[in-house]
């Protein structure tokens, strides 16, 4: 990662690169669902983390993670073509993750679809592990994985003695 990439969490006025940087590397292909509004519900959401990755004073990548009861959901990750292979996926994928952990969560889990090499590779090199195929996921277009990254044990309902 460049030493001019700064990691910060999002504020409404990026609501709009994060929309357009997930219709075009993410939801391509497919209805844009993760349109400016509702980029800024989840900023602006108490369950939901939104990183960026900023260089120059420009959005390169971005990370949306929801916090469920036990387990985080990585809704979003995506890192603009220019930008790839220089550590800044891993670099807003590490922040979430530690906000993770410190939240309590047991696992990190996420779906990608299963034709994307990348984000697989990614994944894997990340300790992730597909649990699940889904044919035709995707609107019935495309087939999906599920994939999980375990952060901790189960804890113990034993009460101490
Ligand atoms: C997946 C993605 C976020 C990775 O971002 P990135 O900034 O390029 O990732 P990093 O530079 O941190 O890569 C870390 C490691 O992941 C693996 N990796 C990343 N991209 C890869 C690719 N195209 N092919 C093979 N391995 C890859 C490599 O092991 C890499 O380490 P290396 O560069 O030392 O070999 C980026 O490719 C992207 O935005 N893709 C489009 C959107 C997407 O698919 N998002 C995920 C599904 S929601």
């Amino acid at each position: 990662m460049s030493s001019t990439t700064t990691i910060r969490l999002a504020t409404p006025a990026d609501a709009r690169a994060i929309a357009e940087l997930s219709r075009r590397e993410i939801e391509h292909g497919l209805p844009w669902r993760w349109t400016t509004p509702r980029v800024l519900r989840a900023i602006r959401g108490h369950d939901t983390n939104v990183v960026v990755a900023i260089e120059h004073d420009l959005v390169v990548g971005f990370g949306i993670m929801f916090y469920g009861e036990d387990a985080a959901h990585l809704n979003l990750l995506a890192v603009s073509p220019g930008a790839r292979r220089r550590g800044v996926g891993s670099a807003l994928l590490l922040w979430l993750e530690q906000v993770g952990r410190a939240a309590g969560a047991e696992a990190i889990r996420l779906e990608a679809r299963q034709d994307n090499l990348a984000a697989l590779a990614f994944y894997a090199r990340h300790g992730f592990r597909t649990t699940e195929t889904m044919i035709g996921y995707y609107l019935g277009m495309e087939d999906g994985v599920r994939l999980e990254k375990v952060l901790a044990a189960t804890r113990s309902t034993t009460a101490p003695s």
